[in-house]
């Protein structure tokens, strides 16, 4: 099949990749040349686990091309696929600028029957403006081509995204044409174990269901991190608390664990997008106001420790702190919404000095924290501890934990950890000789 991507980025990427390794020929279309440039060089501009090596292999033996041309990827295509970036606006609403736009060009340039499909995070009611947009192109052209427009979201996580894609749990298929159903559930065999997992239903359903999808996972881990406060305040800790319901199997252990609230490009501005939809249609949704504002609160918790520690020390301007990650999580180079930046911005506002660390994230934090004097990336973990009065650990890369506790010691002025995402046990710290502060757990 013939398949154009438009909007290269981590989730057009890999889908593009993933659909060339099954035979598929993908054309993917960015705006920004550089990323064209670099991808057609057989590099990846993000970093994504095993995404490079697929890439070049598929560009290599010919099944998967990059251009800015989005009149040569329509050329051959039958299915086009909108994966542009859907940011949140000041008001918290969905920005649908990006979309609209590949809609815009899409009916402008097309001259062949198309799918166009939706796999950007879109509000209710999207894919109707986007047919709406393309037919409006058309008829000022002059022009009857068929065209259907179809939702299928995507629900990959960054820094597994490759394997997420490959065996997904679900494959969901807005479409209420039997015709265009056919097509995409063709597309989509390969990677389907079951073809139950090929979830067919109308537009809006399918455009909800990323919504609620995300909605719920960040609703668990804004529940976990508010037992995890509530455990501090009572004595109890959240490690065991979490085994504990974790066992009841409509529980699960999984994606209940606290710490530094949710980061990334998706669940904060999914949450918010959908509150705005809730208000926009006359519904108060006050569970996800809610889980928006525990989470707003969490990515502030160990700046409060850092500066609830330093009171006594005349407060915390003036001293720094080393700080070991800075990805929203870990095995990725993504820094959007991710609490390392909140951390940083309310601890360099009172004047404390941040020494940062990420074995990924360095560059893209650089340019997002430019101007700010306070704030130094070194290049290597334990470097970032020279001269540094504490360390606090905010993402769980693997190579934090297990670090040289000795080493550690012997570099902070006093031996002081914040541990973020609980990666250490508070009697294996104080063994070490360390104060040590974790997320709903006895000190
Ligand atoms: P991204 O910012 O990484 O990439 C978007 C790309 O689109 C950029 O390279 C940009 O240059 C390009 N672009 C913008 N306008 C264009 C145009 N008119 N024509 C061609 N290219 C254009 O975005 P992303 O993280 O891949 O997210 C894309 C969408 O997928 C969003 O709606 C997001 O919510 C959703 N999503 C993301 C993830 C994820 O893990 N990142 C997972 C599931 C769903
Ligand atoms: C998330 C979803 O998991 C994907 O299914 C979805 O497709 C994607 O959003 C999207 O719509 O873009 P992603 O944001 O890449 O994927 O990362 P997650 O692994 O879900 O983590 C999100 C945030 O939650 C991170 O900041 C992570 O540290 C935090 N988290 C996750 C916790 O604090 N506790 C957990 O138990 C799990």
């Amino acid at each position: 099949m013939n398949v154009c991507i438009v909007g290269t980025g981590y989730v057009g990427l890999v889908s593009a990749a993933c659909f060339a390794e099954m035979g598929n020929n993908v054309v993917c279309v960015d705006v920004n040349p550089a990323v064209v440039k670099t991808l057609r060089e057989g590099h990846v501009h993000i970093y994504e686990p095993g995404l490079e090596e697929m890439v070049r292999r598929n560009s290599q033996e010919g099944r998967l091309t990059f251009t800015t041309s989005l009149e040569d990827g329509l050329k051959d295509a039958l299915t086009v696929f909108i994966t542009v970036g859907t940011p949140c606006r000041e008001d918290g609403s969905c920005d649908l600028q990006y979309v609209h736009a590949v809609a815009r060009e899409v009916g402008q340039k097309m001259t062949s029957r198309k799918i166009v499909v939706d796999k950007s995070t879109v509000p209710v009611g999207t894919a109707d403006q986007v047919r709406a947009i393309v037919a409006a192109e058309l008829e000022a052209r002059g022009e009857d081509i068929p065209f259907d427009v179809v939702s299928n979201p995507e629900f990959l996580k960054e820094g597994d995204a490759v394997n997420d894609f490959m065996k997904p749990d679900r494959v969901i298929l807005g479409t209420d044409n039997p015709e265009t159903a056919e097509a995409m559930r063709s597309l989509y065999a390969p990677f389907a174990r079951s073809r139950e997992k090929l979830i067919t239903m109308g537009i809006r359903s399918a455009e909800m269901t990323k919504y609620a999808a995300n909605c719920l996972l960040a609703t668990k881990i804004s529940f976990i991190n508010e037992v995890a406060n509530i455990c501090e305040k009572v004595g109890a800790d959240v490690r065991d608390v979490r085994l504990g319901i974790g066992s009841d199997h409509r529980i699960g252990y999984h994606f209940i664990y606290p710490g530094v609230g949710y980061g990334g490009s998706c669940f904060p501005k999914d949450v918010k997008a959908l509150i705005t939809t809730a208000l926009e249609n006359g519904h108060t949704p006050s569970l996800l106001q809610a889980v928006d504002s525990v989470n707003d609160a969490q990515k502030l918790s160990i700046a409060r420790k850092v500066e609830e520690y330093f009171a006594n020390q005349g407060g915390v301007e003036g001293k720094t702190i080393a700080l070991w990650g800075l990805a929203f999580k870990a095995n990725t180079d993504d820094i959007r919404e991710a609490p390392a930046l909140v951390m940083i911005r309310r601890l360099t506002e009172q004047g404390m000095r941040v020494r940062a660390f990420d074995p990924v994230a360095a560059d893209n934090t650089r340019k997002a924290l430019e101007g700010n004097d306070l704030v130094e990336i070194v290049s290597e973990q334990y470097e970032a501890l020279d001269g540094a009065d504490a360390l606090a650990v905010v993402t769980e890369w693997n190579q934090f934990r297990k670090p040289d506790f000795a080493l550690v010691k012997e570099k902070l002025s006093a031996p002081i950890l914040f541990d973020g995402r609980n990666l250490y046990s508070p009697s294996e710290m104080a063994q070490n000789g360390f104060a040590y502060f974790s997320i709903g757990r006895p000190n």
